[in-house]
């Protein structure tokens, strides 16, 4: 949801800037701009299209960047406006006096426009950005910091800002509240950015901003204000990602390096949290066994692939018989419906980013019902991490494809501990299953590593269908959150119409789409519910939609229902999530690639959501 970069102290901003923008790509790459403070005025360069172009642009107008002191750059994610150049940001006040990006949603822009306009003051663009920028030139009389809290009072709404004022050269000057933006220092300059990892090639200690906080930005160093104007001590949060992180490798894609990084993650996570065959998370979550013994309700919410991951717990707890009253629901549902509870509720927010507007909202509903909140983010330093209760960091190390899914992994890996951590202090675990379900976690990353090496059958498969007009993906009980995860990575980086579903519902009204251009990818490991999942495969086949299974090594047999089978490992039935994943990730990323997407930036999407 947009990227941003500042910088002020260094000779060369305008590669720093450029770089920063690169880096944040993902998080919105419909256009993108940089304002230069130079010594004789501010140069506002801005294109439609990705950082690259810009950077060629720049590059042929560098004569023209020289002596930079300060700079400010954008890459957008659209909301208010078409995608145009005139739109895209940095925007620049009438009178010149302001230079401004912005990441969020200022929801009163169409009011303060309207009073604006009716004082004589002319706007170019259809942005909700521009209100907030012709307000401050309005407001300033010299006086920065009154004028940015006047700004900061005025303004409803989602927003990181990031200005540079004419007559300021030198100086930078940020707002936040609900949108992220993060500061740091580092050998004589400044740095601001929407993500961390734009930041980690000049230092690792980070001053995260908090909501309702200002900041003031010179080549001396950085001050913190609150929105009335009081100055705030900071401490930085050391952030232990390697820049090499970031980097793309020998890969294509991210996307295929971080699929490849999943057995490393699943390990770490493993490693983590386990004491050879016993979960222990004393350490890493600080919820009191006397707390977690009162438990008697237990809700997961979180968005998107999150989501699914909570879907893949709520399955394992079931399976477990435990008594508790387990609840998943979307964020942005959670929020409106009358459901959140305190008391003997454990509620557990699940977010990569730790930046999803409806998470967080979710989150601070939830924990002022008393709800003892639990978030697992990838972020350290995120919003989540910093407001909620407690946190469980996943280990997936920074992801930066569009599309989740080391971080899925990650997610599903830390839930399925703290399920079988509090399962343990409720005494509804037995020494078997958690013997039995760590032993299998622990066997997990060889098996998704055999799993990996099979990517040339899976890359056949998706040449071979990527002309289907969509696709199925159909499961029963712990495939379920998989069917949703295959489906929504072949939406998003294949753009092909996909659909998931329980399997014994396709009778009831999807199973009318199929016919030979339909393919379903049904999953149908070994366990009780193979022979009515292949019932279902069965009715599916009678309609002429083309089969591919995801089948149970060993498991000949499938080959006769199927024009297609890939075979996955054997393993726990309620870890299955972890190994069937794999195949369904492969196919949708060869079946992009197939079709031509741009996979790590498929379109319409953007990384991080951080509007409601
Ligand atoms: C899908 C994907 C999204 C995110 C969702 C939540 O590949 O990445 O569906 O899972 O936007 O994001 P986080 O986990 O950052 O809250």
């Amino acid at each position: 949801m947009c990227g941003i970069m500042g910088c002020v102290g260094k000779t060369d901003i305008r590669k720093i800037i450029l770089n920063g923008l690169a880096q944040q790509e993902y998080r919105g790459y419909d256009s993108a701009g940089l304002a230069l403070r130079c010594p004789d005025g501010v140069r506002n360069i801005k294109i439609v299209g990705r950082v690259c172009q810009l950077a060629k642009l720049v590059e042929e107008r560098a004569s023209d960047c020289e002596g930079a002191v300060s700079g400010i750059g954008h890459t957008r994610w659209a909301t208010h406006g078409g995608v145009t150049v005139t739109n895209a940001h940095p925007h620049e006040s009438c009178d010149g006096m302001v230079t401004l990006v912005h990441n969020g949603i200022i929801e009163n822009a169409r009011e303060i426009r309207a009073e604006l306009v009716r004082n004589g003051v002319t706007f170019v663009t259809e942005t909700d950005t521009e209100s907030p920028c012709q307000l401050l030139a309005q407001i300033y009389d010299g006086d920065a910091l009154t004028a940015m809290s006047e700004l900061c009072g005025s303004l409803t709404g989602a927003f990181a800002l990031v200005i540079m004022f004419r007559d300021r050269p030198g100086e930078i000057w940020c707002a936040r509240r609900g949108s992220p933006l993060v500061v740091a220092r580092a050998d004589g300059a400044s740095y601001c950015a929407s993500d961390p990892t734009a930041l980690l090639d000049y230092t690792h200690d980070l001053f995260f901003m908090e909501e309702g906080e200002m900041a003031f930005l010179t080549s001396d160093g950085c001050k913190f204000f609150g929105f009335d104007g009081a100055e705030r001590a900071k401490t930085s949060i050391r952030l232990d990602w390697d820049s090499v992180m970031t980097d793309k490798g020998r890969y294509d894609h991210f996307m295929r390096k971080e699929i490849e990084e999943q057995p490393d993650v699943l390990r770490l996570t493993i490693d983590a949290h386990t004491v050879v065959t016993s979960v222990d998370m004393a350490k890493s979550l600080k919820i009191s066994s006397d707390v977690l013994k009162k438990i008697r309700r237990v809700q997961f919410v979180a968005c998107g692939t999150s989501h699914y991951a909570t879907l893949a717990a709520r399955d394992i707890m079931e399976s477990l018989d435990c008594e508790l009253d387990i609840m998943t629901e979307v964020a942005s549902e959670y929020r409106y419906r009358n459901i959140a509870r305190g008391g003997d509720t454990l509620a557990v927010f699940v977010s990569q980013s730790g930046e999803t507007a409806d998470t967080l909202a979710a989150m601070r509903l939830a924990s002022s019902k008393g709800a003892h909140c639990v978030a697992i983010t990838n972020v350290r330093g995120s919003t989540i991490d910093r407001e909620v209760e407690h946190t469980l960091l996943s280990l997936a190390g920074p992801e930066i494809g569009v599309a989740a899914t080391k971080t899925f992994t990650g997610q599903v890996g830390i839930l399925a501990l703290l399920v079988l951590h509090l399962l343990k202090e409720l005494g509804a675990l037995s020494t078997n299953d958690e013997a039995r379900l760590i032993g299998g976690l622990r066997s997990l990353p060889a098996k998704l590593q055999s799993m990996l090496e099979r990517e040339p059958e899976i890359e056949a498969l998706a040449r071979k269908y990527s002309d289907s007009k969509g696709f199925f993906f159909i499961g029963r009980r712990e495939c379920v959150p998989l069917t949703m995860e295959g489906a929504l990575k072949m939406k998003e980086i294949a753009y092909l119409p996909s659909e998931a579903y329980a399997a014994g519902e396709m009778k009831h009204g999807p199973i009318a789409m199929l016919d030979e251009k339909l393919t379903v990818v049904a999953l149908v490991p070994e366990g009780d519910l193979r022979e009515k999942t292949l019932s279902n495969v069965e009715e599916c086949r009678a309609r002429n939609a083309p089969i591919i299974l995801i089948a149970t090594e060993g498991d000949e047999d499938a080959r006769s229902y199927a024009n297609d089978v890939i075979f996955v490992p054997r393993t726990e039935r309620e870890l299955f999530t972890l190994i069937g994943l794999i195949p369904l990730q492969l196919f949708a990323y060869h079946t992009a690639r197939t079709l031509g997407r741009d996979i790590d930036m498929p379109r319409n999407l953007a990384k991080s959501v951080t509007v409601e």
